[in-house]
């Protein structure tokens, strides 16, 4: 397995009689890669059409020279000032309808036919320029889609776009107006030209409507990537790649994996933990200086499908960031530790965000590898750790684990459309599932509707909210065990509730008689032990019931290889259904003590320790914030 570490560099940020020494001393510190280029267009074509390509020669030559390979960026996440000249009408809007402005990055709508335009431009002249260039190793498009809420636009571009899109869909705008059910509340079109984004309603638009829009916004994601991806592939052989982030789900990331060669993901466990996770203050007290034990580990396994096999981490918080609530500090090892469950996750590379912090700019309280001065920051002593340690480990991949999860983000998308209770959020009930999976130790492989299911011993998907023909048609024909539901099914494509009545699994008599969300002061607690929370359906049918609540109503159905759960389990009973499914499926958890994680390769076990204080485990002293990795 090969393995190795990087850094994000900006020379542009720097002297360039700095360079020099800064390459040596990433080569000395252990590092291969180093990622340039991507924040750069107003050093590269300072005019339109007037470009200064030298210091970018030269400071490729440089880091190259020194024995790096470089990750070029495409600069399209930051267009310069004169950009807004040329296309004034190419920013995003928000929900409100506003332009957003200039004056940080990302600054751009998806849909903007004249934007996209002038990134098929610069791609093509940093292709011709750099794509056979021996020390351009791969290449990054843009930077993080999505970042700062950039998914979503309501301008008028994204709305010519929409109107396109729908006449493409549905053909005419009788059958939009039958798919969506604009019958209801008289909202029937009579022209594709009638149809408006659906924000500023007075209340909700018809979720159809929206889904359509959410679809539709995914969809603008991938073909503006795919633009820069022809015109990269016809100047190089180099692999292209995106660096995706945690928790966002607002594009379907599977799909823009297809068009590349490299998931890679940038990892900030400490920043989610305070802004992305919904964290009690509880869990984050305990975790503040080591993340979220299960979030950068769910990342590593999401990106390695939508990478179909090959992942990276591009960039990994090296210190205190400067983004989230709150910026503490890791603990000691922490920046070692990140680097090496994701190498035990598969990842082929692990890249450092950033080489020196900078004196200037939003970023000011990031932390580097280096300071601002110059001297090493903590981390750079972990990564030369890690360096010499992948140098002289080896181990075998682990194979496809026994477990799927399925993620699929129209379903997110479904949910967040019409959620029917305020905490149903479809990340949140995937990650549910997960963790509790790690809690038995199990590897996992989260996958997309459309992996094939051979193989697997047990296949889970809660609240796919469309199961389209050829997932039904898999799940017939699979022979392992599957856990479905809650809320799986529940919905067409147009986002309409099916009749005959959900769930409508192969072999399965059962049916949603009648659904309930229910608020955080109520559960309904469940013969034996735990309770459903959130969220409850009713269920009939003549399957049998391998769980019911205290008052003798089903919580799960299940006839063959398919169970169909009622509703939100909380953890006790999550760990129950999952041990249970486990034990039909012929899988033997393997649980480590709680602060642990484990990943096991197909010749090594990996133990993480997420908590402050050393845990002893078989004997064995894991130390804080430590990494032990024995031999199976
Ligand atoms: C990422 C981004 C980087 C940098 C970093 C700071 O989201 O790609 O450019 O801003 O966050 O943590």
């Amino acid at each position: 397995m090969s393995r190795a570490l990087g850094v994000c560099y900006y020379p542009e940020h720097w002297p360039e009689e700095d360079w020099e020494g800064d390459a040596r001393r990433m080569v000395e510190t252990g590092l291969r890669w180093v990622r340039i280029g991507e924040f750069a267009w107003s050093k590269i074509e300072p005019n339109p059409d007037s470009f200064a390509w030298d210091w970018l020669d030269r400071a490729i030559d440089v880091l190259g020279t020194a024995g790096l390979d470089v990750i070029l960026g495409t600069p399209t996440a930051t267009p310069p000032r004169w950009m807004l000249d040329r296309h004034p009408d190419m920013l995003a809007h928000d929900a409100n309808g506003r332009p957003r402005r200039f004056g940080s990055r990302r600054h751009y709508c998806f849909s903007h036919v004249g934007y996209r335009g002038e990134c098929q431009r610069i791609a093509r002249l940093l292709g011709k320029r750099y794509g056979q260039n021996p020390f351009v190793k791969a290449w990054q498009i843009d930077n993080e889609y999505g970042c700062h809420d950039t998914t979503i636009s309501y301008s008028p571009a994204a709305r010519d776009a929409f109107r396109a899109w729908c006449r493409d869909r549905y053909g005419s705008v009788d059958a939009l107006n039958k798919a969506w059910g604009n019958v209801f509340w008289s909202m029937d079109y009579r022209d594709f030209d009638d149809i408006d984004l659906p924000n500023l309603t007075v209340t909700e638009p018809n979720p159809a409507h929206a889904m359509a829009f959410r679809r539709f916004t995914s969809d603008q994601v991938i073909a503006f990537n795919q633009v820069q991806v022809r015109e990269l592939r016809a100047q190089t052989d180099r692999p292209l790649l995106h660096n995706y982030m945690g928790r966002v789900t607002d594009f379907d990331h599977y799909d823009v994996g297809t068009d590349l060669d490299i998931a890679t993901w940038d990892s900030y466990p400490i920043g989610f933990l305070m802004d992305r996770l919904g964290a009690s203050p509880d869990h984050r007290k305990t975790f503040m200086r080591q993340g979220d034990p299960d979030f950068q580990a769910f990342h590593h396994d999401l990106y390695r499908s939508v990478g179909r096999g090959r992942w990276w981490i591009i960039e990994q918080q090296p210190g205190p960031v400067n983004w989230a609530a709150w910026n503490p500090a890791p603990l000691a090892g922490m920046a070692r530790l990140w680097a090496w469950e994701a190498f035990a996750h598969g990842a082929e590379a692990v890249c450092y965000f950033r080489w020196r912090q900078a004196p200037f700019g939003q970023e000011q309280h990031h932390s580097g590898l280096l300071r601002a001065d110059g001297a090493p920051a903590p981390a750079l002593g972990e990564a030369e750790q890690v360096a010499q340690e992948i140098a002289a480990a080896s181990d075998a991949a682990a194979g496809p684990a026994d477990v799927a999860l399925v993620f699929d983000y129209p379903s997110q998308w479904a949910w967040e459309t019409q959620p029917q209770g305020r905490d149903f959020d479809y990340f949140e009930l995937i990650f549910s599932f997960y963790r509790g999976l790690r809690r038995l130790g199990l590897n996992v492989d989260i996958v997309s509707g459309d992996a094939p299911m051979s193989g697997r011993k047990l296949v889970i998907a809660p609240g796919m909210a469309t199961m389209g023909q050829d997932f039904l048609g898999a799940l017939g024909a699979f022979e392992g065990q599957a856990l479905l539901g809650p809320r799986t099914n529940a919905r067409t494509a147009e986002m309409s509730l099916p009749v005959p009545l959900p769930p409508n699994l192969p072999g399965l008599d059962a049916r949603v008689a009648r659904l309930e969300s229910l608020p955080p002061f109520a559960s309904e607690p469940v013969a034996a032990g735990g309770s459903i929370e959130r969220w409850f359906e009713t269920l009939e049918g003549t399957a049998d019931v391998p769980f019911t609540t205290e008052a003798g109503q089903p919580v799960a159905l299940r006839a063959g290889g398919v169970t169909y759960l009622a509703g939100w389990p909380d953890d006790t009973l999550l760990d129950r259904i999952l041990q249970d499914a486990c034990s039909l499926a012929g899988i033997t958890p393997d649980p480590v003590p709680a602060p642990l994680r484990q990943r096991k390769s197909a010749t090594h076990r990996y133990l993480f320790n997420y908590s402050a204080a050393s845990v002893s485990w078989r004997g064995t002293k894991v130390p804080a914030a430590g990494v032990l990795r024995e031999k199976l």
